[in-house]
């Protein structure tokens, strides 16, 4: 078990708002990690606005950046984050990170989120999916899919709590130890399933969380979940349930300040995204109360 670690972070950054990095270095940053961020994009706001502006950063210039690490013997990391990646091509030179990094340090731990897309719908190019499934997931230590991007790595169509333990052991078979279903839709609510395969030979240990949905929709929170979650997890290795406690009560703590602070000022809060109250948030995010408990199966 270690309190700390240094994180490389490949993720979007965005110069108004909270996804991406911009969502995930603060958090972990108060956890006590160090987190060296690579900008996959630089977009003036997140995606969900009428219009954004910026730049995209290819595969080459990702690995232009490793070099430079290399070359100084700066390339040591306990954890790789990756989030929301656009292409084939990049996808493939974080795949070449992975090894280089493992390369350098065996015991690396590479949680992935393979942001692909929510309720049903693709938001990358479908060309991505076989990817993420044949090669990534392999390499991943720990793997955050929602429900969509779960059933999209498995071929499995998810209805039930059943199917989400399902799910997990085949994510097992292929790869991670790890596997967080940040969410499943059940009858109005939001259902997580953690799954921590502790020795090949025995059933991975399950758990589940039950999250009431706030009727809002907010943009950074799947980013943000990833975070908590591989900071909380490296604290507490062999108790996924208590990290993903730690992990829920946090943001939902923020995703209830946020609706406050809209609330309050007048806006109708179902009306469009909400951006999420990260930096007053920050008590919750180092000291949360635990407010949400898991239930082992
Ligand atoms: P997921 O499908 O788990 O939601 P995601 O990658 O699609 O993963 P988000 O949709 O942003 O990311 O959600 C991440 C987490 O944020 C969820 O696990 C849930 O805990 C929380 N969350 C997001 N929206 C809501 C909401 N409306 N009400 C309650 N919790 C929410
Ligand atoms: N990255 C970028 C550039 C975005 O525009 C968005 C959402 O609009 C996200 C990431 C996703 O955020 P999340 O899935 O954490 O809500
Ligand atoms: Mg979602
Ligand atoms: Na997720
Ligand atoms: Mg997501």
């Amino acid at each position: 078990p270690s309190n700390t670690g240094r994180v490389l972070s490949i993720q979007s950054h965005t110069v108004q708002g909270y996804v991406g990095n911009k969502s995930a270095v603060f958090p972990l940053q108060l956890l006590g990690y160090d987190v060296d961020p690579i900008n996959s994009v630089q977009f003036s706001n997140h995606t969900g606005y009428p219009t954004f502006k910026g730049q995209v950063l290819n595969g080459q210039q990702l690995l232009d950046l490793i070099e430079g690490l290399e070359a100084n013997n700066l390339l040591y990391y306990t954890h790789l984050l990756t989030g929301y990646i656009g292409s084939v091509s990049f996808l493939k030179s974080v795949l070449e990170v992975v090894d280089k990094l493992r390369s350098i340090n065996p015991n690396l731990t590479y949680v992935c989120d393979p942001v692909m897309g929510d309720e049903g719908k693709l938001y990358v190019p479908e060309d991505l999916v076989s990817v993420y499934r044949e090669k990534v997931v392999p390499v991943a230590s720990m793997l955050t899919p929602n429900q969509f991007e779960a059933e999209l790595l498995t071929k499995l169509r998810i209805g039930s709590e059943t199917d989400g333990r399902k799910a997990c052991k085949i994510l097992h078979a292929a790869g991670p130890s790890k596997v967080v279903i940040t969410s499943i839709n059940i009858d109005g609510n939001l259902l997580l399933i953690g799954s921590h395969q502790k020795d090949k030979e025995q059933a991975p240990e399950q758990f589940k969380i039950v999250i009431p949905r706030i009727p809002a929709y907010f943009t950074g929170t799947g980013d943000l979940m990833t975070a908590l979650l591989l900071g909380w997890s490296n604290k507490y290795p062999d108790n996924l349930d208590k990290a993903a406690e730690l992990a829920v009560s946090s943001l939902q703590a923020l995703l209830q300040r946020t609706l406050n602070a809209y609330t309050s000022a007048g806006f109708d809060s179902k009306s469009s995204s909400l951006e999420i109250r990260l930096i007053q948030s920050q008590d919750d995010i180092r000291q949360p109360k635990l407010t949400f408990k898991a239930h082992k199966y």
